[in-house]
């Protein structure tokens, strides 16, 4: 849909502007696949940060763990976990470690190179290290670690190494970002911390 948008107001403008010259038009057939392009990517990153929102939610409502969901994908296979630390205590059963153990399970292969990471909060460095070793190429996630330590979360998880690596990381931002947010103060007091 914006993607529909922005292509009709771009080719309008560019008309009214430019008149009918050929260099304009070629200008203005790469904005329209630019902006197409990074409307589509915004709308893949929404889709399937809300479902790792969805998955940390879950994670509190069936009591499995905490408030943490992931998800892996490609545009063939999509594996998405919640948090289970409490299910089987399980201290390393973070959202990201599961989403990734269970995507090498089924494609039984260690390597995960042509796969994006999709976590509902800025993963701990347990887990940003587990991304790294899989090879993901791109991690986006919607809330910073310092939102989950406001509710109690150990302060470790937010000291994220910074590691020089492939991996491209993406802060989400608008209302996508504020839900990942909100998960927190929503699951304030409503789980066991150990
Ligand atoms: C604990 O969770 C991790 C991460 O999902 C998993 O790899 C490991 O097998 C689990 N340990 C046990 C004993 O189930």
């Amino acid at each position: 849909m914006t993607c529909i948008f922005s292509v009709s107001w771009i080719v309008t403008l560019s008309l009214i502007y430019n008149g009918s010259k050929n260099s304009c038009i070629l200008i203005t057939i790469r904005w329209c696949y630019f902006l197409c392009f990074t409307s589509a990517l915004q709308d893949r990153d929404n889709k399937f940060l809300t479902k790792s929102v969805e998955e940390a939610y879950k994670a509190v409502e069936c009591g499995d763990g905490h408030p943490f969901g992931a998800v892996v994908r490609n545009d063939a296979v999509v594996v998405s976990c919640h948090n289970t630390v409490l299910r089987n205590p399980n201290l390393t059963a973070h959202a990201e470690i599961n989403a990734i153990s269970e995507a090498c399970q089924k494609l039984n292969q260690n390597y995960l190179a042509d796969y994006e990471i999709y976590a509902c909060c800025e993963p701990c460095p347990m887990s940003l290290v587990a991304i790294q070793l899989s090879k993901i190429k791109r991690l986006v996630y919607g809330a910073k670690a310092e939102a989950a330590v406001a509710i109690g979360f150990d302060p470790s998880i937010a000291d994220a190494p910074n590691q020089k690596s492939e991996l491209e990381i993406k802060k989400a931002d608008g209302a996508v970002a504020v839900t990942a947010e909100q998960v927190f103060e929503n699951a304030r007091g409503k789980f066991l911390m150990s």
